[in-house]
């Protein structure tokens, strides 16, 4: 069951009912300034830090589900009848509904008593605002008499201390309305710099800002006293919540057209500038009224707008594909893409399954992500990695996390997690093979963000590599510490106290559990860093990273190959996980997919061995579950993985994240009808039909999908902000359709159905455009045999680096087996 429909020329995704199974949300923002929005406009917006500079209040896991929003109000004032054009909170029926989801904006319309509302939200580029662009036509008969009350509740910017610490916040927040906008000041008096602002184009009636006085201490948010009697009390906050609302009184001729901008925005002053005069307590308005003024005005929000969408055309434009698969068009040329962008932005701290004030961004997550956006903005790209690498610590090892305000390393959840450091290896290798930019590696990076520990980025690579060697347990397997890829098999907690974290709680020494699939990750990142060597001219240092992988396959030959599979790591006692001689927990993903990939197994067989245990143990028509059997009840040695229900997350759930590891092993071994298969059963595009099983948004990739195990089979959770996002777009993009980038230039190597005729990408690689054609005109897998370009005949499948021209370079290849 379909709950709307892709719109693929607008890149929109189109919400015909308000009631989807779930919230079905967008992201508003791209770079300093967020929100996040739900097709009935519910929400919340922060500035950088969704913890910190949060600037309106959301209720979590509230029933319903989504409560506390960018909310408009509309009210016949003939009537009294009053409704939520975006359908919540009032929740009244609406005549007609459509939510459209674009590439960084929202708009919600929806037409009820004759009276048709649009609005569409975004942030401006380069601005710390959002506008929520109004219009309203009447479409009865006769005129018609309105009032617009807007609704925001501000939350007093720590959002985690804005949920707990009501002895304190009840008493110091602040406004000012001047001019009829509204300003959010609490503890602007002390040692806060920044405050917010919600201001509206059209003359006021009248506000509010005390919650509790435009509700009604008894109300609800689906009857604000101040909605249902018809006129704001023009409250001023002392204390308790404070509140945007403004009032506008809109008449409107039949067929009459009116529009109303809404600015809510956040801003800073200069610390000796704050007050105006300098001796009170009133915000200087100076440098944000200008701001305002601009966007309050039409014709600069719709080359706002404009520019918006030119932003995206020219991000998207990037890479291009037409295939004759519809599903994997628009995901790659479209919604992939745009999620890797939001995942760039919010690592795993704010959607509606992260609630915004737990976690900062994560090491390795944020090192993956790399994967999906560094074509689109390798300058941040480049930063970022500056900063992960910043909060390494000396040892190689890396803090599990860091905030993005402070750019520090998170002490609450430490290091040691074992897998951590290789992948800022792989994220900057992806850097390096997207731009060519081999200067980072002399970039001066901290350590430990301590001043003087400064060590060019390469030497960070090498401590990286180096942590493992120094971390060997009794197989001379790389020893698992916290946890690795998966946060969940904490095989050093032996946690038996209710509430203790999984993955900060260490009962053991540590010396004895490995991880199969750190080594694997050891060899695949190792084999990155000997090349990068190579690239230094630092042979010897090269053969070395070589000689040390060499024996880390031995070690995987020799204990980590279980017959069939490769096994998945030795626990405490020193018993393997993942293997034929276990009661559950026989066949684990992680280290099938990342041992090929490293190339573990590709020309003795066993590749190809392991992809059928795959096949025949973990494939799922929804996707490839994490192991099986499902952990049947909790194992005090294995954690938190056999915390969960069988078939949900990590026990079994489908996690999404690591299917794409075995796509590109697929790949690898000249599979490509299997490949594409696999990507087509989490793709949330080709899973739109079963909207009701599924649940979750059609256009993005869901971390989760439930089990086989699990009673809800098929069900997806926590869209949105997974590494699955970057996994994916990197393995169809570069696996798949198979154009990829390497350190010298672009490789033309797709493995696809043998049932396509062909395909054309489109992409744009170190100032050139290449427009590639595909033909596979004896329906092959893999194989290119024949590349022209412009034309001509040329050997090999490897597009060199060229100097920029203007004009695209065609290629041909042809598929031939
Ligand atoms: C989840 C993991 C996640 C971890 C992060 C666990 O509860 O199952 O997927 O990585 O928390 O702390
Ligand atoms: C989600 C976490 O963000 C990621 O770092 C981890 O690898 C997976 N869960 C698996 O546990």
């Amino acid at each position: 069951m379909r709950f709307g429909h892709f719109d693929d020329n607008q890149r929109e995704y189109v919400i015909n009912r308000p009631d989807t199974p779930l919230p079905w949300i967008n992201y508003l923002g791209c770079e300093a300034y967020f929100g996040l929005i739900s097709n009935t406009a519910g929400g919340y917006s922060f500035y950088r830090d969704a913890r910190l500079r949060r600037l309106t209040r959301y209720r979590y896991n509230h029933a319903p589900f989504d409560l506390g929003g960018r909310y408009l109000y509309l009210r016949d004032n003939d009537t009294g009848e009053f409704w939520s054009p975006s359908w919540q909170p009032t929740r009244t029926r609406l005549d007609k509904y459509e939510c459209r989801h674009g590439m960084g904006y929202t708009i919600i319309g929806s037409s009820c008593k004759q009276i048709e509302a649009r609005t569409c939200y975004f942030v401006p580029l380069g601005e710390t605002l959002e506008i929520w662009r109004c219009s309203l036509t009447n479409r009865r008969k006769k005129p018609a008499k309105l009032s617009v009350f807007s609704s925001i509740e501000f939350c007093l910017w720590d959002a985690h201390d804005d949920a707990t610490n009501f002895q304190r916040n009840f008493s110091t927040g602040q406004v000012e309305v001047v001019d009829g906008v509204i300003y959010h000041k609490t503890e602007y008096r002390e040692r806060r710099n920044h405050f917010a602002f919600f201001a509206c184009s059209e003359k006021l009636a009248g506000f509010d800002t005390q919650r509790d006085t435009f509700l009604g201490v008894y109300h609800g948010w689906d009857n604000p006293a101040a909605v249902e009697r018809g006129k704001s009390f023009n409250s001023i906050a002392y204390g308790w919540a404070p509140h945007g609302s403004h009032h506008v009184k809109v008449n409107l001729e039949p067929g009459e057209t009116k529009e109303i901008l809404f600015v809510l925005g956040y801003h800073e002053n200069p610390v000796d500038k704050k007050f105006d005069p300098p001796d009170s307590q009133t915000i200087n308005k100076k440098s944000v009224k200008p701001v305002i003024a601009r966007y309050l005005n039409s014709k600069n929000v719709d080359a706002a707008f404009q520019k918006l969408r030119n932003y995206w055309s020219d991000l998207l434009g990037i890479y291009q594909v037409q295939s004759p698969d519809i599903h994997a068009n628009r995901m790659v040329n479209v919604w992939n893409a745009y999620q890797c962008m939001a995942t760039f932005n919010m690592s795993r701290s704010a959607s509606f399954y992260e609630s915004g004030i737990g976690r900062g961004l994560g090491f390795r997550d944020s090192n993956q992500d790399l994967l999906g956006f560094v074509h689109m903005v390798p300058g941040r790209a480049r930063e970022r990695i500056l900063d992960l690498a910043a909060t390494q610590l000396k040892s190689g090892g890396a803090f599990h996390q860091y905030q993005p305000l402070t750019r520090r390393g998170n002490n609450d959840v430490g290091s040691n997690f074992n897998d951590d450091p290789h992948w800022l290896i792989l994220g900057v290798a992806a850097y390096l093979r997207e731009t060519g930019d081999w200067s980072i590696l002399d970039e001066p990076v901290q350590f430990e963000n301590e001043s003087g520990s400064e060590q060019p980025l390469y030497e960070h690579l090498r401590r990286s590599f180096n942590y493992t060697l120094e971390r060997l347990g009794p197989h001379g397997l790389p020893l698992i510490g916290r946890a690795d890829w998966n946060d969940c098999l904490n095989l050093n907690c032996f946690s038996d106290t209710p509430g203790q974290a999984f993955q900060t709680t260490t009962h053991k020494d540590g010396k004895i559990a490995e991880s199969v699939f750190i080594a694997g990750l050891f060899v695949l990142a190792g084999k990155e860093l000997a090349a990068m060597a190579l690239k230094r001219k630092l042979k010897a240092e090269a053969e070395r990273y070589l000689a040390e992988v060499a024996k880390m396959e031995t070690v995987i030959l020799k204990h980590g190959w279980d017959g069939a599979w490769f096994v998945r790591a030795y626990d405490d006692f020193g018993k393997p996980i993942g293997s034929k001689v276990c009661q559950e927990g026989k066949i684990f993903i992680e280290s099938q997919g990342i041992c090929i990939m490293a190339g573990i197994g590709l020309n003795d067989g066993k590749a190809r061995r392991t992809l059928e245990s795959v096949n025949k143990h973990l494939a799922t028509k929804h996707g490839i579950v994490l192991q099986q059997p499902a952990y049947s009840k909790y194992y005090l040695h294995l954690g938190e993985i056999s915390s969960y229900p069988p078939g949900y997350k990590e026990n079994a759930g489908i996690f999404c994240h690591n299917n794409p590891w075995i796509i590109i092993a697929e790949t690898m071994v000249g599979n490509g009808n299997r490949a594409f298969d696999y990507y087509t059963r989490i793709n949330p595009s080709a899973r739109e039909d079963i909207g009701e099983v599924h649940r979750c948004e059609p256009y993005v990739f869901a971390q989760m999908i439930a089990g086989k195990d699990a009673p809800t089979h098929g069900e997806a959770k926590n869209s949105w902000l997974t590494g699955t996002a970057a996994w994916t777009y990197f393995t169809v993009t570069q696996w798949i359709l198979g154009v990829r980038t390497e350190f010298d230039g672009l490789r033309v190597d797709p493995v696809i159905p043998a049932r396509w005729k062909g395909f054309t990408v489109t992409r744009r690689f170190r100032g050139n455009t290449y427009i590639i054609e595909v033909q596979n005109p004896k329906g092959k897998q893999r194989g290119v045999k024949r590349l022209l370009v412009d034309g001509k005949e040329v050997a090999g499948n490897l597009l060199p680096v060229r100097p920029p021209r203007s004009g695209p370079i065609r290629v041909e290849a042809v598929l031939e087996g």
